[in-house]
């Protein structure tokens, strides 16, 4: 085992702190701060870089504060307790910046000031997994073992009054447990496994309950969904469908949308990965054609639901990737809301053939959206304006939306 003692220098995206070992390779620190003199344990090593565990803090920063949940570091959840919330919003701030600059490779990025959240309890959605003693537990970061968690300070508090009661021993062949929280603290329990027939499961709590499985979902107690409410509009979210974690960002998130987009009754707007319609809901009274493309049957059924009152609205269930290249249609304005892989490639080739007058680019990882900002202002896109959402306090993710225009 080769133990070193490493300054960190920086923080980098991924939740770690970049140092230099002895002979001169970059060494990537988790749970450290700049400024820190550490002693660790390489855990990768390679020839041009290095991974280290975290051994000892020889020389601590004073900017460092005390966790606040017994499983950090333990658990893989949280990166950044050790961190003052203001300074985790100004580490992705300039996070993001440097990717937008480096893979990106964009001059002098202009990144607006970070919308903050509630630093704690703000998930409407928490998954667990399962020892095999039933426990519920995370999966510590890059390794398949579940520990077992006494408290989480991520869920809501109405989330987190109810998952220490559930006791799952009884249901070996669960893959994980989700618990869902909506409008007036209702729940939804969602047990997910491999199995096609449904677990048996009794539960004296107040809850739905859902069990996905290869099949798609089947209602096991109560409702096939929760309701999410967003500026007073409601939204049903079934068992199989994505909706954004955190409640009132997503709120905020939707409000910056509609501020920045120039929206008229003759724009012709595609919402593309829109989920159960959360976007596409706000934008649709503003716009003369609405074309939402989403590939999960279970998020295209909300979606349905959600928008019933447009005419004007169009919902592909498919692949973004298969749908834009062959779309009839002449977009002024293209949302995008892909996951963390960001643009497929023929995604991205056909929005710059759309050629619409803006790009509004709402991401959940800066390094596949710079390497996307790259292929868009190669294209003849510029990049107008990003503003980071705090969405994920304690944690390295960072949710940005940003607005590009075509060169005119
Ligand atoms: C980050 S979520 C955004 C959803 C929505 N915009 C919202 O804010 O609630 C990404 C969505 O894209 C869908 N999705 C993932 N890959 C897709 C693809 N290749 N084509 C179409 N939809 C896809 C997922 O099912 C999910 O609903």
């Amino acid at each position: 085992m080769t133990f070193e003692e490493v300054t960190l220098d920086t923080h980098v995206y991924g939740g770690e702190a970049l140092g230099r070992l002895a002979d001169g390779r970059a060494v990537f620190v988790p749970y450290a701060l700049p400024g820190e003199m550490a002693r660790i344990r390489l855990t990768d090593d390679k020839p041009r870089y290095a991974r280290g565990k975290l051994i000892e803090i020889v020389t601590p920063s004073p900017e460092r504060i005390a966790p606040r949940c017994p499983h950090f570091t333990q658990c893989g959840g949280c990166h950044y307790q050790h961190i003052p919330y203001e300074t985790q919003l100004q580490i992705k701030t300039d996070v993001l910046r440097d990717q937008l600059e480096r893979i990106g490779k964009l001059n002098n990025p202009p990144v607006r000031p970070i919308v903050p959240s509630q630093p704690w309890n703000y998930r409407n959605h928490v998954q667990f997994h399962i020892t095999p003693e039933g426990e519920l537990g995370y999966q510590a970061g890059g390794s398949n073992t579940t520990l077992p968690i006494r408290e989480c300070h991520l869920p809501t508090e109405a989330i987190n009054q109810v998952w220490p009661l559930l006791d799952m021993e009884a249901i070996p062949s669960l893959e994980r447990v989700s618990l869902r929280g909506g409008m007036n603290d209702d729940l939804m329990l969602i047990l997910e496994s491999n199995e096609p027939e449904p677990v048996e499961l009794e539960i004296d709590l107040p809850l739905s309950v859902a069990y996905l499985g290869p099949g798609g979902a089947l209602v096991l107690a109560g409702d096939d969904h929760v309701i999410i409410e967003i500026q007073q509009r409601l939204f049903r979210v079934s068992a199989g469908s994505f909706f954004q974690v955190n409640t009132p960002m997503a709120e905020q998130m939707v409000a910056h949308v509609l501020e920045n987009l120039p929206l008229t009754p003759q724009t012709t707007l595609v919402d593309a990965y829109c989920g159960v319609g959360l976007f596409s809901a706000f934008l649709a009274p503003h716009v003369g054609r609405l074309i939402s493309i989403e590939d999960s049957p279970d998020a295209c059924e909300d979606f349905e639901v959600n928008l019933d009152e447009f005419d004007h609205v169009e919902l592909y269930e498919a692949p973004v990737e298969d749908v834009l290249p062959t779309l009839d249609a002449h977009p002024q304005i293209i949302v995008v809301d892909p996951p963390r892989s960001g643009l497929a490639r023929p995604a991205l080739d056909a929005i710059l053939s759309l050629g619409p007058d803006v790009l509004a680019y709402i991401s959940c990882d800066p390094a596949t959206l710079a390497r996307d900002g790259k292929r868009l202002s190669n294209g003849g896109y510029q990049l107008q304006q990003i503003t980071p959402f705090d969405l994920f306090p304690q944690t390295y993710h960072i949710e940005s939306i940003s607005f590009w225009t075509a060169a005119k």
